[in-house]
């Protein structure tokens, strides 16, 4: 098979990666990748947003199926467009992506069929909000309704946090559209969990979960961004929670939306919190997880392809999903200024100094040509620049292997956080 991925961050070369080991796969192609991809697959140079030019260079390499990274390309609609051309494709709908690309969409839906999530209130009036907010107990999450790249969210502890957030939301509409309706809700206390299924919009795989690092710096200090680094399974995990999860939340949720009218096919991936009364839905989101994707991808024993195809035959059941019991730490190495401003465009040095178990998955990466010595380099072109992941019998040595390494990787002004799974039980 000819398989195209589309995407260009440290999630889609994690997928090539693991996709360019299929005893099915003929050719690999990335739309548009980034410097790492270029080693196992062809770039294509393609924006994600450009449906026509990705149809178009499906039919010019005879592409069997396209795999989609991220959120964008398929709130907009990717996956509707491919199916008109009868074009095979792995993501779910315009319709069914809704439940990461509308927060209200996915409140309502989780609250007509009792799943479990924080309690919210929606609003679409500035001045409602605010009286809401003024006379709300503390802490409160405020939350822009629409796509707004991980900044729409303020889990604010004072009243002027929550107020700042709802004006810039209402007032400011600096998330335009994506801030015209809000969403107020109750604090969740709990271990934060992403889990991930595959579902045919019907059954699902069994569940694999994985912790995420969304601020910058250490201590969990700094500004949120896509996640600074992640591991796998979380210390806590256990069947008896898989199978509760599954049954309260992942299976009532593909149900729901079948009955809706929009089908989920594709990843389902729920951030949930491990509450007192047990898990409770943060967010939805309709596509795996980065850096979640690093970690876990590594521990997939099963052929990615078998089960994307069996996705789209429906056919989920016959194909089960297996996961080492190896644990994964993944460590994100971004540039200097990351979530704001910064510079692209350094060599990156040492990438080929690791040990060779380490993995390192590219994201804001391209090859560029050196005039000095008229050679191609790797240089950084993005935020988050390279995720350095590792396995381990236990995590405690996953991470010892991704931190013994990862100080050789250099570009100007880089940064990566160093706790990530530190202070983690692991059993
Ligand atoms: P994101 O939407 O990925 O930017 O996530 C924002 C983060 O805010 C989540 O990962 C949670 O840590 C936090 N968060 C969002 N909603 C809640 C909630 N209801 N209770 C507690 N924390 C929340
Ligand atoms: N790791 C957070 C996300 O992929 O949205």
């Amino acid at each position: 098979m000819n398989i195209l991925i589309v995407g260009s961050g440290a999630r889609e070369h994690a997928l090539a990666w693991k996709i360019r080991q299929s005893p099915r796969v003929e050719n690999l192609f990335a739309a548009p990748g980034n410097a790492g991809t270029a080693f196992i697959a062809q770039n294509l140079s393609i924006d994600t947003g450009d449906f026509q030019a990705l149809s178009r260079a499906t039919q010019e390499h005879a592409i069997d199926l396209t795999v989609v990274g991220p959120e964008i390309p398929l709130a907009n609609g990717i996956a509707d467009y491919f199916q008109e051309h009868s074009l095979p494709i792995f993501g779910p709908t315009k319709a069914a992506a809704k439940i990461e690309a509308s927060k209200v969409f996915a409140k309502e839906l989780m609250m007509k069929y009792g799943i479990p999530t924080a309690m919210a209130r929606i609003f679409t009036s500035y001045t409602d909000a605010k009286r809401y907010v003024e006379l709300s107990p503390l802490p409160l999450v405020v939350k822009a309704d629409g796509l707004a790249a991980g900044k729409g969210v303020t889990v604010a502890k004072t009243r002027e946090e929550a107020l700042e957030a709802l004006s810039e939301c209402m007032e400011k509409k600096v998330f335009g559209e994506s801030g015209e309706r809000v969403l107020i809700e109750e604090c969740l206390q709990g271990q934060e969990v992403s889990v991930f299924a595959f579902t045919d919009g019907e059954n699902l795989s069994s569940i694999v979960a994985a912790c995420d690092y969304k601020r910058a710096w250490d201590g969990d200090r700094g500004p949120n961004t896509g996640g600074m680094g992640s591991y796998s399974p979380p210390g806590f995990w256990s069947m008896e929670l898989e199978e509760r999860i599954l049954k309260e939340i992942m299976e009532p949720v593909i149900a729901a939306m079948a009955k809706e009218g929009a089908p989920f096919q594709g990843v389902l991936y729920g951030g949930l919190m491990i509450t007192r009364e047990g898990p409770k839905v943060i967010e939805f989101n309709a596509r795996l997880g980065d850096p979640e994707t690093q970690v876990i991808i590594p521990r997939l024993k099963s052929d990615p392809v078998e089960v994307m195809l069996s996705v789209l035959s429906g056919k989920l059941r016959k194909t089960p999903l297996e996961w080492s019991n190896e644990a994964s730490v993944g460590v994100v190495i971004a540039s200097g200024g990351y979530p704001g401003s910064y510079g692209r465009g350094y060599p990156i040095q040492g990438l080929d100094t690791l040990e060779e178990e380490v993995l390192v998955f590219h994201a804001g990466t391209k090859l560029a040509l050196d005039t000095t010595s008229g050679k191609t380099r790797i240089v950084s072109d993005g935020g988050r620049v390279v995720t350095v992941v590792a396995l381990g019998e236990a995590l405690a040595e996953a991470r010892e292997r991704v931190y013994s390494n990862i100080g050789s990787i250099h570009f100007q002004d880089s940064f990566y956080r160093k706790d990530i799974a530190e202070g983690v039980t692991w059993s």
